[in-house]
């Protein structure tokens, strides 16, 4: 089955970096079979979209403004994504969360604001080490599925991919058994057929997050219910991404 690769580039790369980057990476996964996707930073989106044009990997950002226009400072609307050509955008990632105090209500309201400029959503998820250790794994994970999708339409999950993303997994090099990443793939889909439908639950795709690299990459895919992964440090470099992309 064809998993889908995202590569979450965070802070990283100048735009001649990003040149250097990509014309690596691009012909090293070609013949890739995979659905492949980056999300870069604002500033070299346009770059991005010059030279991804003809190739099969989509062009991604990392975060959005929930208002269309206005008295934002700083901020960047769904409408200007679009306009760049991105197909694709993070949503609630644990960093936007933890230092830019990202709630699940703004959450909420950004998935709402990228559905409705037609754009897809990678929505984040993931529980602490704290939680995890105290039994609230779950209860962290339900609450941030059904705030952050409340309100939503069944029909438009077929926009949103989740990404279970530990945070103590993300930059560690710890990584969840297969058995723990199954565990709360299926809880996800019982999340979902709860809110949504059964349908739903069994058509939405679940990626992990959280140290993937080539080395581990295989078993990760390998979970049951588990359709991808998001790549923080190894998309960094087109070597190790590739790797990671190519995986059967
Ligand atoms: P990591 O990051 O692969 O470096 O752990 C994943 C992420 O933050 O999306």
């Amino acid at each position: 089955m064809k998993k889908f690769i995202i590569g979450n580039l965070k802070m990283n790369f100048t735009e001649e970096e990003t040149k250097k980057y990509l014309n690596t990476l691009i012909p090293l996964v070609e013949e890739a079979n995979n659905k492949i996707a980056i999300c870069f930073p604002f500033t070299n989106i346009p770059l991005a979209r010059k030279m991804l044009k003809g190739t099969k990997i989509l062009l991604g950002a990392q975060n959005v403004h929930e208002k269309d226009s206005g008295e934002f400072t700083g901020e960047i609307s769904a409408n200007m994504l679009k306009d760049l050509s991105c197909e694709l955008v993070l949503v609630g990632h644990s960093e936007r969360r933890k230092y830019f105090g990202e709630s699940n209500q703004s959450v909420n309201a950004k998935i709402k604001q990228l559905l409705k400029n037609g754009l897809g959503v990678i929505f984040c998820i993931g529980e602490s080490l704290a939680e995890r250790e105290s039994d609230k794994t779950k209860i962290v994970l339900k609450q941030q599925i059904e705030q952050g999708l409340s309100g939503l339409y069944e029909n438009e999950l077929n926009n949103i991919v989740i990404a279970y993303e530990p945070i103590w997994a993300i930059g560690t090099g710890k990584i969840p058994t297969k058995e723990q990443i199954e565990e709360v793939a299926k809880f996800i889909r019982e999340v979902i057929t709860q809110n949504f439908s059964e349908k739903a639950a069994k058509e939405v795709a679940i990626l992990y997050g959280g140290s993937v690299k080539p080395e581990n990459v295989k078993i990760v895919l390998k979970a049951e219910g588990v359709n991808g992964g998001l790549i923080g440090g190894a998309s960094l470099n087109p070597e190790s991404f590739s790797k990671i992309i190519r995986v059967k």
